[in-house]
């Protein structure tokens, strides 16, 4: 089985060709970064028009390296929600346009769900396994139990992990995207300049695996603002204070991060008591973090479960992860008909309750 992911939701333009045996023939991916960094976030009109122009030609690139004719496939699978509704659109009529000239199935992927499925693809995972997702617009704890089926245990109440890790790293005068700006800089701190810098871990210890950032942030710019003035502005690549601060952050992330991971497990492995040799799988582009990864390989040694991280191009946005998802999905017959409407918002798990205090994020 031969399928073609597209993936347009957020700021990656990406086209990718997987088979059902978990082969990649190909992979591309065109970030917008560039594009979006003079403004410091995303730019939704920028991201539609940007995948608008691009996406035909990777489609193109990825059947060309796969050696693969639009005849030869499958089924075509692309994201149609949660994202930006605009590049969201872009991808998805792009398939059905696709699907209805080469009479292939249309496969619309709940990008999340791609995220979910990754660890199938990279490690032959069998199901249930407990999921940390960590991303530029979401931060969650899932059992996933099988396709379509998952049971979110907690959620963010206010930002997204990789959100926080942006935002922090604009307070720092540092670039976008913050969390490998942040790694870097932290990268260049001792353990004894970040203690100098003390800042709150936000739920931690408290029951359940909900996440909070907004008060670490809070900290983070009063901790920016008590510095004395112009102690950041002597010229260095980057400064020594920028750096603790910087590893101070992260060291607040990751703590708070693996306290919630390990409530997780409690939740999961009570439910499945029989997944003893249980899989933490963590995905989403925060999962590049190298200390957010050691932290929870050591949390992962201690409750003698398995950590799986998926190779990075495959933790941040792809498309390989869509089409896998496409193929997962078709597999088991289901498919989508071509008047299928993308989908802003699209939770895992619609029978979750909303995080206590949450605002509009799920
Ligand atoms: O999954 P992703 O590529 O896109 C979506 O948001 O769906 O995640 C992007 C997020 C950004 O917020 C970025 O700052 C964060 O992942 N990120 C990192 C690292 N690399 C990317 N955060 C912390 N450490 C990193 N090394
Ligand atoms: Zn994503």
């Amino acid at each position: 089985m031969l399928i073609l992911g597209i993936e347009t939701s957020c700021d990656e333009t990406a086209a990718a060709i997987v088979s059902d045996g978990r082969a990649i023939l190909s992979s591309r991916v065109l970030s917008q970064t560039l594009e979006h960094a003079p403004y410091g976030g995303i730019v939704p009109e920028i991201a539609a028009r940007s995948h608008l122009d691009h996406l035909d030609r990777l489609i193109g690139e990825a059947l060309a390296e796969a050696n693969v004719g639009l005849g030869d496939l499958d089924g075509i699978a692309a994201t149609g929600g949660p994202g930006l509704i605009g590049g969201v659109i872009v991808g998805i009529t792009t398939a059905k346009a696709l699907a209805l000239v080469h009479r292939k199935p249309l496969i619309a992927v709940n990008h999340l769900e791609g995220h979910a499925l990754t660890a199938r693809l990279s490690d032959d995972l069998p199901f249930p396994y407990l999921l940390l997702l960590a991303t530029g617009g979401h931060c969650q704890l899932l059992i996933v139990e099988g396709v379509g089926r998952y049971k979110r245990l907690g959620t963010t109440i206010d930002d997204a992990v990789g959100e926080a890790f942006d935002k922090a790293a604009k307070m720092l005068g540092l670039g976008y995207p913050g969390g490998p700006e942040i790694e870097r800089a932290a990268a260049e701190s001792s353990l004894s300049d970040r203690r100098r810098f003390l800042l709150p871990r936000p739920l931690l210890g408290r029951p359940g695996c909900d996440f909070s950032f907004s008060g670490l942030k809070t900290a983070l710019r009063q901790t920016i603002e008590a510095l004395p003035p112009n102690e950041l502005d002597d010229g260095m690549p980057t400064h020594p204070i920028v750096a603790a601060i910087a590893g101070a952050f992260q060291d607040a992330v990751a703590d708070v991060m693996a306290d919630r991971a390990s409530h997780a497990l409690d939740m999961f492995l009570h439910r499945h008591p029989d997944a003893a040799t249980g899989n933490l799988v963590i995905a989403g582009g925060v999962a590049a973090n190298g200390a957010l990864r050691a932290r929870l390989a050591t949390l992962a040694d201690k409750r003698g479960v398995r950590l799986v991280a998926p190779p990075l191009a495959l933790c941040t946005d792809n498309a390989a992860m869509i089409a896998w998802a496409g193929v997962e999905r078709l597999r088991l017959g289901l498919t989508d008909p071509l008047d299928f409407a993308p989908r802003p918002r699209w939770p895992l798990d619609p029978t979750a309750p909303r995080a206590i205090g949450a605002g509009v994020k799920a």
